[in-house]
């Protein structure tokens, strides 16, 4: 027996979509590379979001077999609403992902977890052999910190203790990531706290060394990953 929810049904992007146009295109790119029986990790943000319209549509049209690894409740819901096959991490691995960024340097290099999500991101890129980056040209910076600090996800309890250690690196400005629609911290999907962080200098060491401090859970910092960026035209 299925749900009559309104609430799944009318479910939309929760702010507006910045450069859609841009980000509609390279949707499109993404989703002419989907092909039955691939299971396909999806990220987070506006552009992912996007991206799973283009996808469904082909799914529709042409009957395609697939499932996909979501990275967030609201990619989740989003799959759910466009009937899109949803598989776990526990069950699945996946074949291919696709996710969106905020900064992309030369080197490939990225900052992401603008959306909060940057864990279960780092979690399933990890785990596929190959990831497409969907940007419009305005994430592309010479580097890295330029536009957006960098996201870390901390055990709440640690707060004191991270800031601290974060201190003796290079910092500029920490600040505890607050809620908009509730009081007081965003708190994670994974029940934890964001800090933003900019440095002086993002070295290459940094996310390694952000992720030695104890209470940290993950850094958005993806330093040399392996990725092809796909920029849209
Ligand atoms: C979420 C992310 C997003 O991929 C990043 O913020 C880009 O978002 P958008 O596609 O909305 O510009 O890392 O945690």
């Amino acid at each position: 027996m299925k749900w009559n929810s309104t609430l799944l049904d009318h479910l939309q992007w929760s702010d507006t979509i910045i450069n859609q146009e841009a980000k509609q295109k390279v949707a499109q790119q993404i989703s002419d590379k989907v092909k039955t029986g691939d299971i396909i990790g999806a990220g987070s943000g506006s552009t992912v979001y996007l991206a799973l319209f283009a996808i469904a549509k082909r799914i529709k049209k042409e009957g395609l077999a697939v499932q996909v690894i979501p990275a967030s409740l609201e990619i989740a819901m989003t799959c759910e609403n466009l009937q899109i096959p949803v598989t776990s991490l526990l069950t699945d691995r996946p074949n291919w992902c696709f996710d969106g960024a905020d900064e992309v340097d030369p080197d490939r290099s990225l900052i992401k977890g603008r959306g909060g999500a940057l864990f279960k991101e780092k979690l399933l890129i990890r785990s596929g052999s190959k990831t497409y980056i969907l940007v419009d040209e305005t994430k592309l910076v010479n580097k890295l910190g330029t536009n957006f600090p960098v996201p870390i996800e901390i055990f709440p309890g640690s707060l004191t203790y991270v800031e601290s250690a974060l201190k003796e690196m290079n910092v500029i400005d920490i600040a505890l990531r607050l809620a908009k629609g509730k009081d007081g911290p965003v708190i994670t999907e994974n029940g934890n706290f964001l800090l933003d962080v900019k440095f002086v200098d993002i070295k290459a060491n940094h996310e390694q060394q952000i992720k030695s401090i104890t209470g940290v859970i993950e850094s958005g910092l993806f330093i040399d990953y392996d990725v092809e960026i796909l920029i849209a035209k």
